[in-house]
């Protein structure tokens, strides 16, 4: 299955891609984690991303459209993938269109937007903590670990996001406000779009998304 995730910052992309990612066999493919892969590396093309990420803006199009096509050319996506925050602009979503055509690959089956208002938003992003290690996600009052500032599955150390300061927050949701329509818009002219209420627990949200998807029960790789 191609799946694509989108919503706002928060919305619970990351933890509904990590549990569709069992349900479906297919991997996640987050644009943010493979640009904070990059930014640690310290690559040219993270070095580069990290001036727009700390600001809370989006990266340009050619750095993330980059990344995007070396991962999906990787063996574990031929078959399909969850895409997480990607695409984020019109012209994403265009490109990603046009690339699968050319490739001959399946197009996208279904786009989800999660739909999570800005209170919300504000509470979950404020208390996100992520394994350093497995890249894990807990909330402190949500989803909190076992032990304080540890994994549960890893014992790795859990940490903030830079761009999760309260400021880089507010940023990242005009940016999200900004941008978001004509993409929606995109997606609802394909005939792919489904809107999906994010409130409540993860599970049931995940059970929105397979409702949407089709897929209610089984494991299902194409
Ligand atoms: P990115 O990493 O994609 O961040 P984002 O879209 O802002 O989304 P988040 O990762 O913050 O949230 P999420 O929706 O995954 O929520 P999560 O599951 O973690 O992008 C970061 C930056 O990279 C961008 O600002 C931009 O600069 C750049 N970038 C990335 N992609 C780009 C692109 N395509 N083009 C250009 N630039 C790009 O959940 C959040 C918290 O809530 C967690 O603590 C979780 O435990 C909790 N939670 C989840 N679900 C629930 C629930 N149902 N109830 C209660 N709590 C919940």
């Amino acid at each position: 299955m191609r799946v694509v995730l989108l919503g706002p910052p928060g919305a619970g992309k990351g933890t509904q891609a990590r549990m569709l990612e069992k349900r479906l066999g297919v991997p996640q493919v987050a644009s943010g984690d493979l640009l904070r892969a990059a930014v640690r590396k310290r690559t040219a093309l993270g070095v580069e991303a990290k001036r727009y990420m700390d600001k809370g803006a989006l990266v340009p199009d050619e750095l993330v459209l980059k990344l995007i096509e070396e991962r999906l050319q990787q063996p574990d996506a031929a078959s399909g993938f969850i895409l997480d925050g990607f695409p984020r602009t019109a012209a994403q979503a265009e490109t990603l269109t046009a690339k699968l055509q050319a490739s001959g690959s399946r197009q996208l089956d279904k786009v989800i937007a999660i739909i999570v208002p800005d209170d919300e938003i504000v509470k979950r992003i404020s208390g996100r903590r992520t394994c350093k290690n497995c890249g894990a996600m807990y909330h402190v009052i949500y989803d909190p670990p076992r032990n304080q500032n540890l994994c549960n599955s890893c014992n790795g150390e859990l940490y903030q996001r830079d761009d999760d300061a309260e400021d880089t927050v507010r940023m990242r949701l005009e940016v999200y406000a900004a941008t978001m329509r004509p993409l929606l818009e995109y997606y609802e002219r394909l005939g792919l779009l489904a809107q999906i209420d994010g409130i409540g627990r993860p599970e049931e949200i995940q059970q929105s998304i397979l409702g949407a998807l089709g897929n209610t029960g089984a494991t299902k790789k194409d």
